[in-house]
């Protein structure tokens, strides 16, 4: 039996409201303070005019998927992806990112926490049964694990699970369940390795510079 990844609990908390809003009331609360007008904060400051623009552009973004059914966990954000079916049936949990991603919605597809989704990956629910004349529809639900990383180009096929941390290689096609911590890769996809690192301590969507202007380096907080 091969040992999970730990992940470290990044605090963000789960808030349907803050899909529509802007995540502001998240970001002033938890905002990084130094001494009213030191070289510091007047750094800080410009740091957070600069990077508004960006900060708006993600809040419609958001709003704009959020509208259409999707659930956001706080300070998640989805860049361009191409959604078909019920929007509804995505959900993408706190501190994750989702690319220019395909996703296929005709049943649910559920993202955890701090996972990526890459540009390029698509994400299918439908397929056909071979043995029906009829050519009839099968549905099967898509779940990725929280920090898992399905890299650039990755498919996967309706029905898989992709474990806790686990990492789809870029171009790879997922046809089974993937146990967490595990490294796939190929047509269809095989194990390569284990992640390597036997515990995960950021949020990839925190990275961006318009959230770190108001958090700091929030994942990467408590490295040495
Ligand atoms: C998954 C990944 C992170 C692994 O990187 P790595 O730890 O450096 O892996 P290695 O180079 O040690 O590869 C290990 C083995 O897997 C194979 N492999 C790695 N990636 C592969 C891929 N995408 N498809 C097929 N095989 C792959 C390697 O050939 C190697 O096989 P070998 O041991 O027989 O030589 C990397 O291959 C990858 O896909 N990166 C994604 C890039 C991307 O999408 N970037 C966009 C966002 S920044």
């Amino acid at each position: 039996m091969l040992e999970p990844v730990k992940v470290s609990k990044i605090e963000i908390k789960w808030n349907n409201l803050a899909s529509f809003a802007m995540p502001c009331p998240y970001l002033i609360k938890n905002r990084l303070k130094e001494p009213l007008f030191s070289y510091k904060w007047l750094k800080l400051w410009a740091k957070r005019v600069w990077t508004f623009p960006s900060l708006l552009s993600l809040s419609f973004r958001r709003a704009y998927y959020a509208r259409g059914g999707v659930r956001f966990g706080n300070l998640a954000d989805m860049n361009g992806a191409i959604l078909q079916g019920a929007w509804s049936q995505l959900s993408i949990g706190s501190g994750s990112f989702v690319g220019r991603a395909e996703i296929q919605l005709l049943a649910p597809v559920t993202i955890g926490n701090n996972v990526i989704v890459n540009d390029g990956v698509r994400i299918i629910t439908g397929t056909h049964s071979l043995e029906s004349p009829f050519f009839d529809s099968i549905n099967k639900p898509i779940t990725i694990h929280d920090s898992a990383w399905i890299c650039t180009a990755a498919i996967l096929l309706p029905g898989v699970t992709i474990g806790k941390a686990s990492v789809v290689a870029a171009g790879a096609v997922v046809t089974r369940d993937v146990p967490p911590g595990q490294v796939v890769a190929g047509n269809p996809a095989r194990f390569v390795k284990m992640r390597g690192c036997d515990s995960l301590a950021f949020s990839p969507n925190l990275l961006r510079a318009c959230y770190e202007a108001w958090l700091g380096n929030v994942s990467t907080k408590g490295r040495s």
